[in-house]
């Protein structure tokens, strides 16, 4: 039965059962265990993944994640792809789905494609019953709320049904990051509320002061909270770019890039944090939203603005290629039949996702320059590699000619007449690796490329093999 008090909430319902909407309505269910919460899917795959009594299948791999699932799964806590009696039944509505950068039309490869934002506001207007407020949780452009709002009242001056119904739209973004969702959903920097009803605030509100304190939680209006998010998301990036381009830099002059990450950091108004440099950043988030900020940019006339931003991209991307060419080159300028062995392949460590991910970049260069890439991942599997990659899995590599992959779950025998390892992602497993037993196993000359600054120089002092480690 529905609830029809403004501001006290009973049922959630959660629209996108992805990387976003998943752990953050299993915090819901964990800490308030008077609410159901009901997560949707239009995939069925995926909702059956959710519900799989093994817990190791979940669709999102993501540390403490499982124990949660199992404690309130079946309890305070459901996955359906009964998207029409869980909009029904909810007080308040999550929108988690994917937004994607657009591919074609006009904003291409900038703007975000909200087509399933304005699909699921469709179906909150078609089913919702009474007052609901509906949340956006998924990263929008700004004024995206305005665009919700008016698909939801669309239907109020022409049908009997429609007049039963209002809305409220609020805006909390979030601010997660894959690896450690748990952890920053259970002890977030900051939760962000948008917006201007306050009935609809207090309601949210409460739900978030069972665990986070109050002074942690900012009520902004709409558009404030819709633009944080793309901003924070360009800062951390922007910081990433600037460590990667002194990366080169150091490269070049002998400084080395970890001693000047510390030294930075060591200013409390600059601070430690997304100092390390790497391959580039990924991931389904950072890109998209620079991407998204720039158009909005532009859109407004602001082209200085947009191009600041856009500069962010351009050298990730140029990061990226730096390595693959670096490759080549240190190979002695070709990796034709070469066998390379490639460590970690998701975006970072501790998540199975690879949306973006720099491995994808560089494996594709290395394959086109003529390369056999022995690919190693603890999570992503071989299927995921050949979606990212955009070709098929080669089952027996010494057969194959040339410009070919596969997936390999031991790393000494994939290192055997390899010509080099390239560290892309930091995983704990690649740490402490018997470097000097892997080195034994490969043709010589051979190389290790560290993307990561995983190793530390004792570990492969003894080891005969050349070293390039980034900003060294
Ligand atoms: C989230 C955010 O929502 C996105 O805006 C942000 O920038 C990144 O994080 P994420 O959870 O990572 O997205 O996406 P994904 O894992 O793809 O999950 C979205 C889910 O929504 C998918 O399972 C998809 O099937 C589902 N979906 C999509 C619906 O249920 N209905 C739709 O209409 C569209
Ligand atoms: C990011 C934001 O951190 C999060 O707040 C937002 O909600 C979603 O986008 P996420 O993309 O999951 O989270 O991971 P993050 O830890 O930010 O890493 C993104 C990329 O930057 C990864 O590829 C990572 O390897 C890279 N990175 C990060 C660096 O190269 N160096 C750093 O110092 C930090």
């Amino acid at each position: 039965m529905k609830n029809e008090v403004k501001n006290e909430v009973k049922n959630i319902c959660c629209l996108g059962a992805g990387y976003v909407g998943g752990p953050s309505m299993a915090i819901i269910a964990e800490k308030c265990l008077e609410i159901k919460v009901t997560v949707v899917d239009l995939s069925e795959e995926r909702i059956k993944k959710w519900n799989d009594e093994n817990i190791e299948n979940l669709p999102v791999y993501e540390p403490g994640l499982g124990e949660i699932i199992s404690k309130r799964r079946n309890k305070n806590l459901f996955f359906s792809t009964d998207i029409k009696s869980a909009i029904k039944s909810a007080d308040m509505i999550f929108i988690a789905v994917n937004t994607p950068t657009k591919n074609e039309g006009f904003g291409a490869g900038f703007a975000s494609d909200l087509t399933w934002i304005e699909s699921s506001a469709r179906q909150i207007e078609e089913y919702a019953e009474g007052h609901t407020i509906v949340i956006e949780k998924s990263t929008v452009p700004v004024k995206t709320a305005s665009i919700i709002q008016t698909l939801l009242d669309s239907k109020k001056n022409i049908s009997v049904n429609a007049k039963n119904k209002t809305f409220t739209v609020l805006s909390s973004p979030e601010f997660l990051a894959e690896g450690s969702a748990i952890n920053d959903l259970r002890f977030p920097d900051r939760i962000l509320l948008g917006g201007d009803d306050e009935f609809a605030i207090k309601a949210l509100k409460d739900i978030y002061k069972k665990w986070i304190p109050e002074e942690k939680i900012l009520v902004t209006n709409l558009w404030s909270s819709e633009l944080s998010k793309l901003v924070a998301n360009s800062f951390l990036a922007q910081r990433i770019s600037s460590i990667n381009s002194i990366s080169a830099l150091c490269e070049v002059t002998g400084a080395k890039i970890n001693e000047i990450s510390q030294s930075i950091g060591s200013d409390k108004r600059i601070g430690n944090k997304f100092l390390k440099p790497g391959p580039g950043f990924g991931g389904s988030c950072f890109q998209k939203d620079i991407l998204n900020l720039v158009y909005l940019c532009r859109y407004y006339g602001l082209d200085e603005v947009a191009n600041y931003w856009e500069q962010i991209i351009n050298l990730n991307n140029w990061q990226r290629k730096r390595i693959s060419k670096l490759i080549v080159e240190k190979l002695l300028n070709t990796v034709n039949l070469k066998k390379i062995v490639i460590l970690g392949f998701s975006y970072k460590p501790n998540t199975n996702d690879t949306r973006e991910s720099a491995a994808i970049y560089i494996c594709k260069d290395l394959i086109d320059n003529g390369a056999k890439l022995l690919i190693h991942d603890p999570q992503t599997t071989p299927s995921q590699i050949e979606k990212d990659l955009c070709r098929k899995q080669s089952l027996n590599i010494d057969e194959e000619i040339n410009g070919c992959w596969t997936h390999t779950n031991d790393i000494n025998l994939a290192s055997f007449k390899s010509d080099a390892i390239v560290i892309l992602t930091e995983w704990d497993a690649y740490k402490n690796l018997d470097w000097i037993t892997l080195t034994n196993l490969m043709r010589k000359p051979s190389w290790i490329f560290d993307t990561r600054s995983i190793i530390e120089l004792h570990q492969i002092e003894k080891a005969d093999v050349n070293y390039w480690g980034i900003g060294k």
